[in-house]
């Protein structure tokens, strides 16, 4: 088990969309501990932060000792691959990454042992999607029992100014193959919508990390022509110029609201179970997921090694945590019928 832990909390990513709000949760629990890293060098300097650029393990060594004293890193963009990773757990720094690219997840899982080694804890699978969508389908999986079938919906808000490295990610991976179809699911405040599968790395994840066969995720706006739109252009997206055109648009271009919902269904024989989580802006709101599970990083005592969020109990309750940030719980359905 880990201790708690004094030392300072590198931030990279800190100034970004979802960043800026892990910073500034963590400098009001944290006060003065707290890096903010980026590639931009006077705008890390003005935040008394650091430059640092995760595509370079070296530089990244190099900032790391320069520092002295980390004992957190809290990845605020995806890095290429694990290597950054490894920097921070071969030396006992603990981790905690949003990322939600499935290639990258497996890499740094891979780290277990290496954790446990140096006596470090990795977080994985933090935010909303993956995050939230990884608590919310353990517990309908819990709901019937152990499920056979998880269907995973995120709905995002098209008004929201998402950040770059966000909307890049996601139009990047919108002509990814997938086997499942759409689904037609009600998301609270939304009404019935319909969904298409996405390669969050939720449902990879959670295959393993649950047990269940057949996992999968959907994703929509909550402008239903703008989703129609989207998909429409799957194929279209294979080619690097239209992608660069989605990026512009998507970057450019905010119509509708900020809210967004995530939803997760579990399905075994006749029972099935449904959570949902409805609030505003998920960038902070991953920030503030980050957050929570960094804090509980440094005062708590998760266990040592590479985890995604769904396999720590301490973190289970983290949706409740979340409501006096205007984050709703909805549970919808009553008990499974047997
Ligand atoms: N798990 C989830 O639910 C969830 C939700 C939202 C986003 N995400 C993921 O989180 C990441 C960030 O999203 P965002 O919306 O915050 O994007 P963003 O606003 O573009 O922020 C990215 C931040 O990272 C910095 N950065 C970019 N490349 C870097 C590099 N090579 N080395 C060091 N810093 C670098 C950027 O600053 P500079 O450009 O100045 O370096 C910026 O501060 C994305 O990968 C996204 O897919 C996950």
């Amino acid at each position: 088990m880990t201790t708690v832990r004094s030392g300072r909390v590198l931030v990279v990513g800190g100034y970004g969309a979802v960043g800026a709000t892990v910073t500034s949760t963590l400098a009001d629990w944290f006060p003065g501990r707290v890096v903010v890293g980026g590639r931009d060098e006077v705008r890390a300097q003005q935040l008394g932060g650091v430059r640092v650029d995760v595509t370079d393990p070296a530089d990244f060594r190099r900032v790391l000792t320069g520092l002295g004293g980390v004992v957190a890193v809290v990845m605020c963009v995806e890095a290429p691959d694990a290597g950054i990773a490894r920097i921070c757990l071969e030396r006992g720094v603990h981790l905690l990454d949003i990322g939600a690219t499935r290639r990258l997840l497996d890499g740094l899982a891979d780290l277990h042992d290496v954790a446990v080694g140096s006596g470090a804890t990795a977080v994985l699978s933090v935010g909303v999607a993956p995050g939230l969508t990884n608590l919310l389908a353990r517990r309908a999986h819990e709901a019937v029992g152990g499920a056979e079938r998880i269907d995973l919906t995120v709905l995002l808000g098209a008004g929201e100014r998402h950040g770059a490295d966000a909307v890049r990610w996601t139009v990047e991976h919108l002509a990814e193959p997938t086997t499942a179809g759409p689904l037609r699911t009600m998301l609270p405040g939304y009404g019935t919508r319909t969904a298409y599968p996405f390669p969050f790395s939720d449902q990879h994840t959670l295959s393993r990390t649950l047990g269940v066969g057949q996992v999968t995720t959907r994703l929509c706006l909550d402008s239903r022509p703008l989703t129609t739109g989207l998909f429409a252009l799957r194929r279209a997206a294979r080619r690097s110029a239209v992608r660069r055109a989605l990026t512009g648009l998507f970057t450019r271009i905010h119509v509708g609201r900020d809210g967004f919902g995530v939803r997760a269904d579990a399905h075994r024989g006749d029972l099935h179970a449904a959570y949902a989580l409805t609030g505003q802006a998920q960038s902070r709101v991953t920030g503030l997921v980050a957050a929570h599970v960094a804090r509980e990083l440094l005062t708590g005592s998760l266990p040592l090694g590479v985890h995604h969020i769904d396999q720590l109990p301490a973190l289970a309750s983290l949706p409740e945590s979340l409501a006096e940030h205007g984050v709703v719980l909805h549970r919808l359905d009553g008990e499974p019928t047997r």
